[in-house]
């Protein structure tokens, strides 16, 4: 599928997939939804209630590495030690990673060659990117994911269910809820009834947020 590289309104790069007339971010401000979706709500309320020391984080699509980036500079200002394991079918192109902007729009240039390397590591192999970080990229489809009880957080970011309604399945939240540990957190910039509900299905209880700028709602779902 044609991809393209678009801004958005915060001024940070998203992909844009015509055919689908889908983005990997919102168009309102990619930098700004990762930060209050999977940075604020999911990483901050995580640390906030618990102290559990390395957290491991489940990344549902790492497409451009934003959400894997952002999480990064958190580990180095709260001085957290973070495992982070990124699944993801379709990988990014080089010549598309070089257009984005995320380390000049974070004001993080000194960060540059620590960015290049979430996406230079070797698939398949874990990584240390820093000294609070460590990466497993794995290339391979959700309906694959099959681990249990090994994830602190999971930041849900697959592209919309107007899309792709496969992947908002009570299927694929069964092994979310499987995959994260007790007093694990999902977060996920969707809020639809119909994701809510199959998230309640399998067994997770909800809490509607405000949504990041744009959009009226998120959700946070807890393995209680
Ligand atoms: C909304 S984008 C993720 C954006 C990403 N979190 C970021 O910060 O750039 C959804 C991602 O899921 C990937 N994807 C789509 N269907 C998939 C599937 N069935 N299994 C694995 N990855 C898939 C896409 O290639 C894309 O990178």
């Amino acid at each position: 599928m044609k991809r393209e590289i678009i801004i958005t309104e915060d001024g940070s790069t998203t992909i844009h997939i015509p055919e689908w007339n889908e983005q990997y971010h919102s168009t309102h401000g990619a930098i700004q939804e990762a930060q209050h979706v999977y940075i604020k709500n999911g990483l901050h309320h995580f640390i906030d209630t618990n102290q559990p020391t390395p957290i491991s984080i489940l990344e549902i699509g790492f497409g451009t590495g934003l959400n894997a980036f952002m999480t990064l500079l958190e580990a180095e200002r709260l001085q957290l030690s973070i495992q982070y394991k990124g699944v993801e079918a379709f990988p990014v192109l080089t010549e598309e990673l070089k257009q984005l902007n995320y380390v000049a729009q974070l004001n993080a240039l000194d960060k540059e060659a620590v960015f290049k390397k979430l996406h230079d590591v070797s698939w398949e192999k874990q990584e240390r990117i820093t000294s609070n970080f460590e990466l497993l990229k794995e290339q391979k489809y959700f309906s694959e994911i099959n681990e249990t009880n090994a994830f602190n957080i999971i930041y849900f970011d697959a592209f919309g269910a107007g899309v792709q309604p496969e992947l908002w399945t009570e299927a694929i939240f069964k092994s979310m809820y499987n995959a994260l540990k007790e007093n694990g957190v999902l977060v996920t910039y969707a809020a639809k009834g119909s994701v809510k509900r199959a998230l309640r299905n399998v067994g997770f209880t909800l809490k509607r947020l405000q949504g990041p700028p744009g959009k009226r709602h998120m959700l946070r779902a807890l393995k209680l």
